[in-house]
């Protein structure tokens, strides 16, 4: 017998999250954001199954990029930070790959290179994030250099928004506006807006966009869920029940014996842990679906199980499906019962968890 654990991916479901990103902001281009192994639902697969319907992809390193070409996908890549050295320009050229040019050290090392043939760039403007991307003032001269360099084909805009998760925050606005003064009335396409953007900042929708989180089905918004937005989970990660015990009253559960049953009771254990990528710091009475049941987590994660409370599940069995998170379970509960985000629990699942399309 195999361990049960596994990652259900419905592809059906990622490809209505593209189209209802579509239907958000319609007049937009979409690069999907897959990098990250498509926030750890595989980047082949992932890229595979968006190939038809993406105008473009963005990834974070040539490793990526390269994965996705070997695995003969044609649409544009964007490198999402560039290159991180100039050894990356012959396959850069090779694969075809797009180029965001964040800092003033890949514009000179770019406006310098020997290449054959012009490459695509999207130049990273820093509007306020003051994470990537080349402050206002450094514009004109970045373009002008990289425009005479004859090593560009085309240039497009780009920027990145801080706190678009949250819809009172006024620092979004701002950003749009900055971007805007600065980019004013130059030719070439913009791009502005993550899933946050799409979904609740319509002043930032431009000729492209950039969805990442939404794809996945998961909420960007500080306290909203998924299908709120009308989007649907990709990925339900499940287990199985591989034993129930009936406990005393005072028994104490798992490491540290943090969990005392206030009365005789059943307490199932789950082959799910850390190992896993289940958060280790969910805590106690974080929801878990025993059946069609919601249940409790009780005690402390391990490596490779929980333990949950079984009181209102009705003759519980070893072998009852359990559902952590995904379809009819929003990961976003696990997230907050965890004091982390979806993004990262999607990315943290761990490479020994089954990945199966449903
Ligand atoms: C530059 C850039 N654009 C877009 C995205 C997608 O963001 P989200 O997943 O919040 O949609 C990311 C993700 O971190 C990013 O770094």
């Amino acid at each position: 017998m195999t361990r049960a654990t596994e990652a259900r991916l419905d592809l059906a479901a990622l490809r209505s999250n593209l189209q209802r990103a579509r239907e958000l902001s319609p007049n937009s281009k979409m690069m999907a954001i897959i990098k990250a192994n498509a926030y750890g639902h595989g980047l082949v697969r992932i890229g595979r199954a968006l190939m038809e319907d993406t105008d473009a992809f963005g990834v974070a390193s040539g490793e990526e990029a390269w994965a996705l070409r070997m695995a003969g996908i044609q649409k544009p890549i964007n490198l999402l930070e560039g290159f991180f050295d100039r050894d990356e320009f012959a396959q850069i050229e090779e694969h075809e790959l797009d180029l965001t040019i964040h800092h003033v050290w890949q514009v000179n090392a770019l406006a310098e290179a020997k290449l054959n043939k012009p490459v695509n760039v999207w130049l990273k403007l820093d509007s306020g994030m003051h994470r990537l991307g080349l402050a206002p003032d450094l514009l004109d001269e970045a373009c002008d250099h990289l425009m005479a360099s004859g090593n560009v084909a085309s240039l497009g805009y780009m920027t990145h928004l801080a706190n678009a998760d949250d819809e009172q925050d006024p620092f979004t606005n701002e950003q749009v506006s900055v971007f805007d003064k600065t980019i004013d009335s130059r030719e070439g396409e913009r791009n502005i807006a993550n899933s946050a953007g799409i979904i609740a900042w319509p002043d930032s929708h431009r000729e492209w966009a950039r969805p990442g989180i939404m794809l996945y089905g998961v909420s960007p918004m500080l306290g909203k869920k998924g299908e709120e937005h009308g989007l649907k989970p990709v990925m339900t990660l499940r287990s199985r029940l591989i034993a129930v015990n009936y406990l005393k009253k005072g028994d104490r559960v798992g490491y540290g014996g943090t969990w005392e049953c206030p009365e005789d009771m059943p307490v199932g254990v789950v082959a799910i842990g850390y190992g896993d990528g289940y958060p280790r710091h969910a805590r106690e009475g974080t929801p878990v679906r025993v059946r069609d049941q919601l249940v409790p987590l009780i005690g402390r994660v391990s490596m490779d199980m929980i333990t949950v409370d079984l009181r209102r599940v009705v003759q519980p069995r070893v072998g009852d499906e359990v559902t952590l998170w995904g379809e009819g379970l929003p990961i976003e509960l696990i997230a907050e019962a965890a004091g982390t985000i979806g993004y990262e629990l999607l990315c943290g699942v761990t490479p020994r968890v089954r990945m199966v399309e449903a």
